[in-house]
């Protein structure tokens, strides 16, 4: 008797442990304050946004320099060779290295802004690869490196006349890929070494860039430790400060929306408390390096030097939602959190996903890429799908917003090649019209039953797979094989070989898109 209640004990001192372990340590121990890191956002024909965080050096100087890859099989080799240079850093870089680095800016990097601050290059060359070098100055004079980045510059889309007229365009062929929801060492794994796998396999594909659609911190997961500014920066840090992240931040620039869980479970309640504080931190962290939101554009003119420290702070009742485009591929990247109804709103006309400004906005970008731009890929947090029933599946995502999801269908229908990407239910799901539902990235599937409704009065299903603590999607987009036909080949990894090869493939045949 004495024994058993002896084990039991000792069995509760090991659990309680390792919940301390999991939900109290990162809190309590690993702030991540001294966190400097590198990564990229947005791109465009004439560069991209870099996001550098320092809270030590007085200054961190960036430095590019273009990259000679010229084809698949060199990339690798080529990025390697940067992003792993010997650890020393002479004072004189070029020669040491025999790269031509060259010096574009200087950041520094303000308290009330977490140390965060944003670079745009604004004057590279097209479909160019190129590596950023940050390097850290500090008061004693000494000079070390952040890590280095590297990313392709975005190519060049033809003019509306070309497009219209050209027989000969040159159209586009790249992969990005699409997903959401990461929580390190979660499902929990006492003492794991590997904390965010999922990040770490996505790294080893060749994407120009990731869609990353929320739920990147789980601010109220296994706990909420409070709406203070701090305690959402603190799990952005713990994030990005991750080994695993490292490889993912060097290779793979990435586009970010916020779900839920960046402010709290479900929410449904505007600009209320905390959603302040919780959007300043993600706009710190994640929102600065999105493409410009609507208005937002830079002014143009100008001869523009050949980097710009974006100014800071952001007016935080700009829009959230943006569009950007990739050649002549289109994307819409929906907020689907901060201008809904209450999820409990009984459906109605006017119950609304989107706000009646962000309705419109996607109604005018419809109308303005139907016929300029091959693909138009929606992006948005939360399914775009009615057929999930578990939990809040029916209230939380479009389900609980049909008659505006009708509506949106109803115009989406006049325009071809439109693909909806979603994420957040933990599953990947397909269906018509054509959504692809892809999470989560690294966090837990729910293993006991199916939460997808496959019966088939409800949307279409093509594909469901619940396990998988590991999912990402990856777009082939091919808009220069067949101008007429382009196509778009969704590819779902997951754990499974290490997240090397794809477990299900699915080829979207787009349609004519151009007039006449
Ligand atoms: C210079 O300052 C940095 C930051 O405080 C420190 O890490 C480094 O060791 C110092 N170097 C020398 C040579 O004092
Ligand atoms: C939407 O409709 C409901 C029920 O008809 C009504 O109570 C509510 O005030 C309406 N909301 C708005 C913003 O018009
Ligand atoms: C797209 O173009 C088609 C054909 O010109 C037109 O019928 C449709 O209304 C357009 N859709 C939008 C949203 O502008
Ligand atoms: C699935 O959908 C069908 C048709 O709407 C419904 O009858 C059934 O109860 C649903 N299943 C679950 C588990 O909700
Ligand atoms: C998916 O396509 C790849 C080629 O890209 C192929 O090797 C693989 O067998 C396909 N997988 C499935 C499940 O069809």
């Amino acid at each position: 008797m004495r024994a058993v209640k002896s084990i039991l004990s000792l069995l509760n001192i090991v659990a309680c442990s390792f919940v301390f372990d999991f939900a109290f340590v990162p809190y309590l121990f690993q702030p991540a304050h001294d966190l400097a890191f590198m990564r990229v956002g947005a791109l465009t024909p004439q560069g991209a946004k870099v996001l550098v965080r320092d809270p030590e050096a007085s200054s961190v100087q960036l430095w590019t320099t273009p990259l000679a890859i010229k084809d698949p099989v060199s990339r690798d080799a080529i990025m390697d060779r940067i992003l792993h240079p010997a650890e020393t850093v002479s004072s004189d870089t070029q020669a040491s290295e025999g790269v031509p680095w060259t010096y574009a800016l200087e950041l520094n990097f303000p308290a009330n802004q977490d140390f965060v601050q944003v670079a745009e290059f604004t004057t590279l060359e097209p479909s160019t690869y190129y590596a950023v070098k940050g390097v850290r100055r500090f008061a004693n004079a000494t000079e070390t490196e952040i890590n280095r980045v590297v990313f392709r510059t975005a190519p060049v889309r033809l003019t509306p006349a070309q497009a219209a007229s050209s027989l000969t365009s040159p159209g586009v062929r790249f992969q990005f890929g699409t997903g959401s929801c990461i929580k390190p060492n979660f499902p929990y794994v006492p003492m794991s070494t590997s904390r965010l796998p999922g990040l770490r396999r996505l790294s080893r594909h060749p994407i120009e860039f990731m869609l990353f659609l929320g739920d990147f911190i789980y601010a109220d997961v296994p706990y909420f430790f409070g709406p203070a500014l701090e305690d959402y920066r603190r799990l952005y840090r713990q994030v990005y400060s991750d080994p695993d992240a490292l490889p993912y931040l060097q290779k793979i620039p990435t586009i970010h929306i916020y779900d839920d869980h960046e402010i709290l479970n479900d929410w449904d309640r505007r600009d209320a408390f905390p959603m302040s504080n919780a959007l300043r931190a993600y706009e710190e962290y994640n929102g600065w390096a999105n493409p410009d939101a609507p208005g937002q554009g830079k002014n143009a003119g100008s001869d523009a030097p050949s980097a710009s420290s974006t100014s800071l702070p952001v007016n935080q009742r700009r829009p959230t939602y943006f569009d950007f485009e990739y050649g002549d591929v289109a994307f819409f990247v929906m907020d689907a959190r901060r201008y809904r109804s209450h999820i409990r709103q009984p459906d109605s006309a006017n119950k609304t996903m989107l706000g009646a400004e962000q309705k419109q906005y996607l109604f005018d970008w419809l109308r303005a890429v139907n016929h300029t731009h091959a693909f138009k890929f929606i992006a948005s947090s939360v399914p775009l799908t009615k057929n999930w029933v578990w939990a809040n599946g029916q209230t939380d995502t479009w389900a609980g917003y049909l008659t505006e999801r009708s509506e949106i269908l109803r115009v989406v229908a006049t325009v071809p090649n439109v693909i909806f990407l979603t994420g957040d239910r933990h599953e990947a799901i397909d269906d018509r019209p054509i959504d692809f539902s892809t999470s989560p990235v690294n966090q837990f599937y729910v293993p006991l039953f199916d939460s997808f409704n496959t019966t088939t009065d409800l949307d279409d299903s093509i594909f469901y797979r619940r396990e998988g603590n590991t999912k990402f999607g990856i777009f082939t987009v091919d808009t220069q094989s067949n101008p007429d036909q382009p196509t778009a080949t969704y590819q779902l990894y997951t754990e499974e070989g290490d997240g090397q090869y794809p477990i299900f493939n699915f080829t979207v045949y787009g349609k004519k898109w151009r007039k006449g």
